[in-house]
């Protein structure tokens, strides 16, 4: 039986534990032993995120310990892993005092808000030996592990051009607020843009080069657009913005330009246009985040580290983000 905490209870925090609640039902080998940023009257409220309401009133919590402080946590309870969604700028350090504690740990995206950072936990993974995943979704969604099979396949041909977009209200939901502070956050560029910068990484690569522009006019860093270059000539477009009015509903798009067909991600739907057909290829009804958590669980209990993501794949993505918020403050092309 594998014991787990969680740390950090704001939305994504408690749609963990939902999740944890369902997989540990369902698998019988996870046990919930420490909560770490809520008390047991704080999880009697439901929460409301874009993608629906979280309730975990019902999840069982008679044997779980609650504190408020994560370093507590660690000194009194013997884990197999943590869940940690906390606000960015602790991501480092939580997950290194996890790391040198001998517990492994799911942390959620972005990996870290500077590539020291994300050196820095790599770093502690491989002195512990424990394990480090970052939260990317994103990389479980069946819509998108379907695109890259197709891709790698080959299929349809080379891609040529792909466009990414995310559209959102601003995100004024957040504890204190934090996710605003791009000091915090790292801006839409690092919180909200980092999962299609990370989709595209995924299944493309790094690019070669990126020009980006970004806007500041309601908070700093609200916005950013950018043009990727490949070596081999393909061109990827990126686009986030979260300073939408709060009437606007969050969405966001794929569109992969091939020899011979295109793909669209739409409303959480994968198609594929060919000059004589429309196919809606088979899909895993799986949810990611519990494809996801259930993949880092397989990780801790075997040994064996996933095929889908690691630490320094992320690192790349957060390298990718670097420079394209440097680009567009200097407003030049940056080689990677
Ligand atoms: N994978 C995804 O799609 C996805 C979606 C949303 C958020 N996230 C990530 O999850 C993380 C949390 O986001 P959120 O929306 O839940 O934020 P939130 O502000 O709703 O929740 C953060 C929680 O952390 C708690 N906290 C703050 N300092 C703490 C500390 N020292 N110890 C313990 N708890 C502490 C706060 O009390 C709050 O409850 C962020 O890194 C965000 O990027 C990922």
């Amino acid at each position: 039986m594998l014991k787990y905490g969680l740390i950090g209870m704001g939305g994504l925090g408690k749609l963990h534990l939902s999740n944890l609640d369902k997989i540990g039902k369902k698998r019988g080998d996870i046990c919930l032993k420490a909560i770490c940023g809520a008390t047991k009257e704080d999880l009697k409220k439901s929460v409301g995120l874009n993608i629906g309401t979280v309730d975990v009133s019902k999840v069982n919590v008679d044997n779980c310990n609650f504190y408020g402080d994560y370093k507590e946590l660690f000194e009194n309870e013997e884990l197999d892993f943590v869940v940690a969604a906390i606000p960015t700028y602790l991501h480092k350090e939580i997950a290194v005092y996890a790391l040198e504690h001998g517990v492994s740990i799911l942390s959620e995206k972005p990996m870290a808000l500077t590539l020291d950072g994300c050196d820095r936990m790599i770093e502690a993974a491989n002195k512990s030996g424990k394990h480090l995943m970052i939260g990317h979704c994103m990389r479980f969604y069946s819509t998108y592990s379907k695109l890259k099979e197709i891709v790698d396949s080959g299929i349809y041909g080379k891609v040529y051009r792909a466009e990414f977009t995310r559209y959102s209200q601003m995100p004024k939901w957040t504890w204190n607020n934090w996710i605003l502070d791009p000091e915090m956050s790292g801006g839409c560029p690092l919180d909200l843009h980092v999962h299609d910068v990370d989709m595209m990484n995924y299944i493309f690569g790094s690019p070669k080069s990126l020009f980006s522009t970004a806007t500041n006019k309601k908070v700093e860093l609200e916005s950013i657009f950018t043009q990727y270059y490949y070596e081999d000539g393909m061109v990827v477009i990126s686009g986030a913005d979260w300073s939408l009015p709060d009437t606007y509903k969050f969405n966001a798009q794929c569109m992969v330009n091939f020899e011979k067909a295109a793909a669209v991600i739409k409303d959480n739907e994968l198609t594929i246009y060919t000059d004589d057909e429309v196919i809606k290829p088979e899909l895993s009804g799986e949810s990611e985040f519990i494809s996801e958590l259930n993949a880092f669980i397989d990780m801790v209990k075997t040994g064996e580290k996933s095929k889908v993501t690691s630490p320094e794949s992320i690192r790349e993505t957060v390298r990718i983000i670097k420079a394209e918020v440097e680009s567009a403050k200097t407003r030049k092309i940056i080689e990677l």
